[in-house]
């Protein structure tokens, strides 16, 4: 019988070390994140494009490449995928023949923060988890909360206190423990860790701290894959906190890859970050392997502000192979494309959206996108959440 999934194990994505994916497995013993692994033969067999085309537009239509082991165990709000929409004034405003936003607001909870709750979350519940806790900016609480919601489990979410409230607001609903903490995500995540190591909470779902919810997020990859009839645009922005959008995508392209679905086509990845919050960028312009700690974060792109990510070598590593680059945008930048690309072309992102789109226009400006690049926009999430940052006397 066909396997639902193909999950074979778990490495280490920096010493390599191999651990059994039955067992309920936070990081490696090294201190480095887990990857998830699967039976390429298998999967060479027994998967072929063909098979997806009789199937829902959900994430879950690429279960084999996905970690949940049966089907019953899975925890769904309806992940339908996510449009890639042309801006085409946007693009010609800014002297760009292909730029386009794929537009993740349209999720459950309004993030792409849906597609790691969902695969997260089923995983934990099918490996035995009872509770979770999350340190979030905001987003992933969200999402988290509503997923645990449904799956009957006890969530426990660390944030910042100065997170965006609606954020807060869709964590209580949800009927999660909702701890806020004085600082940055930074923060949250030493009090996540703090409270998981005292007992009582089965699972840390802090990003990248857990190999599954990558997974979830590497779906977005999938998608862009199909969605550019197996290929990739020449150029993909993403706004970066944590990273682990940017990192699953480049895990997704790498394992259709192994599939064979791919051309040998890489698209060059690009960062953008907050200049209030950058360290990733700071890393980069200084050639190193890691981040330093970015003191005094802050900008109105919450979601960025991440003052060390825990995967940023991955990050680093996955941007420099790609021939990509990394930009830092301010908040005036940020609001001011956030209205443009709402005026010309309709589309309401999200800060985080907004400051990919302003790292493109710096970046076509600079040289460094040409005119002919397909350019591939990442935006996170809905606009609608951010509603506090626009000025009702804003439209004269
Ligand atoms: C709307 C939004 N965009 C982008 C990000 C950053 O994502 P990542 O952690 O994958 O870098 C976040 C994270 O909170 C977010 O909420
Ligand atoms: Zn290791």
């Amino acid at each position: 019988m066909r396997a639902f999934s193909g999950l074979f194990q778990l490495r280490c994505s920096r010493c390599s070390a191999c651990y059994d994916s039955r067992e309920l497995i936070q990081m490696c013993d090294c201190g480095a994140p887990l990857f998830a692994e699967y039976d390429w033969d298998l999967l060479r067999r027994e998967l072929t494009k063909g098979d997806l085309q009789e199937r829902p537009q959900s994430l879950w239509r690429y279960h084999e490449l996905l970690p949940v082991m049966s089907e019953q165990a899975i925890v769904t709000l309806r992940e339908s995928m996510t449009p890639i929409i042309p801006l085409v004034t946007t693009g010609r405003a800014m002297g760009m023949q292909h730029l386009a936003v794929k537009d993740e607001s349209i999720l459950p909870t309004g993030t792409f923060k849906a597609r790691g709750a969902a695969v997260g979350v089923s995983r934990a519940r099918e490996l035995g988890v009872r509770s979770l806790i999350i340190p979030t900016n905001g987003n992933a609480g969200s999402a988290w909360a509503a997923y645990a919601a449904r799956a009957g489990l006890r969530a426990i979410v660390t944030m910042p206190e100065d997170a965006p409230m609606v954020a807060r607001k869709e964590c209580l609903l949800a009927g999660a423990d909702v701890r806020v903490v004085a600082g940055t995500i930074a923060d949250a995540g030493m009090l996540a860790s703090q409270l998981h190591g005292a007992g009582g909470i089965d699972y840390d779902a802090s990003t990248l701290k857990e190999p599954y919810r990558l997974e979830g997020k590497k779906t977005m990859g999938f998608e862009i894959a199909e969605q550019f009839a197996w290929s990739v645009p020449d150029v993909i922005v993403y706004p970066t906190g944590g990273g682990a959008g940017l990192i699953g995508i480049d895990k997704a392209l790498r394992e259709l890859r192994e599939l064979g679905w791919l051309d040998e086509k890489t698209p060059r990845m690009v960062v953008v970050q907050a200049q209030g919050c950058s360290p990733l960028v700071r890393a980069f312009d200084q050639g190193a392997k890691e981040s330093e700690f970015f003191d005094h974060a802050d900008t109105i792109a919450f979601g960025m502000r991440v003052p060390k990510a825990i995967g940023d070598f991955l990050i680093l590593d996955i941007v420099r192979r790609s021939g990509g680059t990394m930009i830092a945008v301010n908040d005036e930048e940020i609001s001011a494309e956030r209205q443009n690309v709402m005026k010309l072309d309709g589309l309401h992102v999200c800060p985080e959206g907004a400051a990919a789109l302003a790292g493109v226009r710096k970046l076509r400006e600079a040289g460094w996108l040409r005119e002919t690049d397909t350019v591939l926009s990442m935006n996170t999430g809905s606009g609608l959440k951010y509603m506090d940052q626009v000025s009702a006397d804003h439209a004269d």
